[in-house]
Parts: C-alpha cells; structure tokens; sequence
C-alpha cells in the first residue's frame, strides 16, 4: 500500500434504498478508501434520520436494507467497521458536549437547517414535528460521529461539505478551550459531487422524490429515465472542451443530468459521440435515452443480483452489526473518556 493508512468515516441516513446521488457522491469513494487499506468506519445515520420524522418508522428494517445494499456495492464489514449510529450511543454523550462549545449562530447559518426553515416558512400550516432542537443540532451530532473515531477524512457528497467544516470548527474550539483534545478531520474536496435530480432539481435526494435507485430493475429504469423532460431544444455551447464540467452546466439542468450520468456510466466514446449529436442539434434524445437507460441497468444488475444473494441475508447483517459495534465502541469510549476528563468532569465511574 503506497498512501499512508488514514482514519474514514462517512454516514448515510436509513432512508430505504441508495441512490446514485449517494453511490457516486460516497459509496463509490467508500469502496476506493476501503480497498486502499485505510481504517473504515462506514455507518447508518439512524439517530440523524430521526430529526425529521413526524410518525414511528421502522428504520430497523430500512437499516437492515440498506447495510444490504452496502455490501452488494462491494462495502465489506470484515475490511470495514460497517455499525449503525445508535449502536454507539456514546456518540450522542460526546455529542452533549460538544454542544456546550457550540454557538447557536453558527448553527442557524446551517445551509441544510436554513433550507428546512425556508421550505416550512413558504408552507404555512404544514404540519408535524417542523423546527425541532434535533434539527437545529444535527450538525452538532455529525461533529461527533465523526470526531468519536478521530477520523482523518471523510468523503461526502457536496451537500454535506459544509458540516464537515463545522465540524472543524467545533473540534478546533473544544481544543481551544480545553487543550489538544481532539483531532481535526481534513477539509473535504471541493470538486465533490452533487448529482442532479431526474427533475432536472439542484440535487437527486430521496425527500425530492427524484432518484434513480441501484436497485431499480430495468422497466423502473426505463420509465424513471424516459420521463425526463428533454422538450427544451439543445442551448449553445459556448466551449470547445468535452469535460463535463465545461459543457453540463450550460445544457438545460435535466439534459445536463442525463448527459452527466452518461459520464459517469458509459464509456467515453459513448459520452462523446451524444455530445456531438448535441452540439449539432440532431434528433438523438430518444436514442440517448435508450442507451443510457441501458448502462444504468448494466450497472445496476450485479447489485440487485447480490443483493437478493440468500447468504446477504438479514441475520448475516446483524451478526456483523454486533462484531463490527464491539469494534467500534472501545474507540468512542476512549473518545468520550479524553473529553471528559480534558473538560474536568473525570471518568465515568461506572464504565472504568
Ligand atoms: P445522506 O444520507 O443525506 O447522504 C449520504 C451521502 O450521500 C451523499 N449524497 C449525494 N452526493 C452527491 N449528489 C447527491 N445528489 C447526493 N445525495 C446524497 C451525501 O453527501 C452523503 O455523503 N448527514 C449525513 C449523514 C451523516 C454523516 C455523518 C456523514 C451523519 N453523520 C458523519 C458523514 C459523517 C446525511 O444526511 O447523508
């Protein structure tokens, strides 16, 4: 192995079912970093998922499919810590004491809090469970997650960028106040992805209701990726490049998605030859649509097939959720225990 060995962490919230925002905007690099030999902590966001519900779910069993699908992707619990968030409760004790370093300001200038607050403030009356403290704090939570396992780097999606800096933030004043405590992740790319919706919206999410799932069969992927508005007549392109970049965000937003998963999918003959027919406005939308939706289910029949593979079965799940959570709570034990006693508080006694 050439890279130094460095400590992962990333999240995922249990919402069901991963799609290629959150394939190509984490898993993918999960898989990378794992493969290069680095310390993984991979884990499903069950307490995060519950700063938005409004009635009991069973995200047990939406956990249990998701850490499925995680392993049909090729994330493997024996190379990674594969646990689930509330499996380590310590992280929301960690998670009270970071709190107390935490300024509320800062926590309000959350682009992901500013967005829930602007959506329920443009629709009165909605109802359920809107600003809850949960929310407010979410960011808060993430810091200790990630702090708890004193990670290195952590490979997010460009949506969740912003709390990795807060979480910088929050460690770097915890050391500050109270000495070298706690180490500092590494800032994340800022050439991270954020996938398009199949809307053609800023970014693909599962509460857009604009997703392509990796366990979507081929008639799913057909209909999802037909249904996607190509009305509007290809725009000039003022560019001589084919990257991607150059070219996407000059195309209407859900062209510009078709042709970004294009990219990432197909091989890059494939990709350049529709940008050709694009850039001389040919008639090829049905045609791009057809070949797209057929790398899409190339890519995702393997997964589906592993998925349904009877040995990646439930009990298999929680058999390595209960080793991988014995792995992992040594680490956030020690975690916890450094803070309290940096803050002055002292061991637990009833833990030592
Ligand atoms: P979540 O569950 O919303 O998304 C999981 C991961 O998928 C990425 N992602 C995307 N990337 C590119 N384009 C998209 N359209 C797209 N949609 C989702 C996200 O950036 C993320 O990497 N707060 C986190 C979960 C979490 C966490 C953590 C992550 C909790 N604690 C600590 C890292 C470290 C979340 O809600 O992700």
């Amino acid at each position: 192995m050439s890279e130094k060995q460095e400590i992962i962490l990333s999240g995922i919230r249990p919402t069901g079912r991963l799609h290629y925002g959150n394939y190509f905007g984490a898993v993918h690099h999960f898989i990378h970093l794992q493969e290069a030999g680095h310390r993984c902590y991979y884990f499903i966001a069950d307490y995060h998922a519950l700063t938005t519900i409004t009635e009991r779910v069973d995200f047990y069993r939406q956990t249990i499919d998701m850490l499925r699908t995680y392993v049909a992707c090729g994330l493997d619990p024996v190379k990674s810590v594969i646990y689930r968030q509330s499996d380590l409760p310590c992280t929301a004790e960690l998670a009270l004491l970071l709190g107390m370093v935490t300024n509320i300001g800062h926590l309000e200038r959350g682009t992901t809090y500013k967005d829930k607050l602007s959506k329920l403030t443009s629709k009165p009356g909605s109802e359920g469970n809107p600003l809850s403290y949960g929310l407010l704090g979410y960011p808060v939570l993430m810091a200790a997650d990630i702090l708890i396992v004193r990670a290195d780097k952590v490979p997010v999606g460009d949506d969740q960028r912003q709390h990795v800096e807060m979480t910088m933030d929050i460690a770097q004043k915890f050391n500050h106040r109270f000495g070298e405590t706690l180490k500092i992740p590494r800032a994340t790319s800022r050439k991270a992805l954020r996938l398009p919706g199949l809307d053609g919206g800023a970014k693909m999410g599962k509460s857009e209701h604009n997703t392509l799932d990796l366990l979507d069969d081929e008639k799913t992927v057909l209909k999802k990726i037909k249904a996607v508005q190509t009305s509007t007549d290809p725009l000039p392109l003022d560019t001589d490049s084919d990257l991607p970049e150059a070219v996407i965000p000059q195309m209407p937003p859900s062209v510009g998605m078709l042709y970004r998963l294009l990219n990432l999918l197909a091989p890059e003959d494939v990709y350049l030859d529709f940008l050709g027919k694009y850039r001389r406005k040919e008639k090829f939308y049905g045609m791009l649509k057809t070949t797209l939706a057929q790398h899409v289910s190339a890519f995702n029949a393997p997964i589906i097939e592993r998925f349904n593979d009877p040995e990646n079965s439930p009990e298999y799940v929680e058999d390595f959720l209960r080793e991988n959570a014995k792995k992992v709570t040594p680490v956030g034990l020690a975690t916890v225990e450094a803070c309290r006693e940096a803050i002055g508080i002292g061991h637990s006694l009833y833990r030592a």
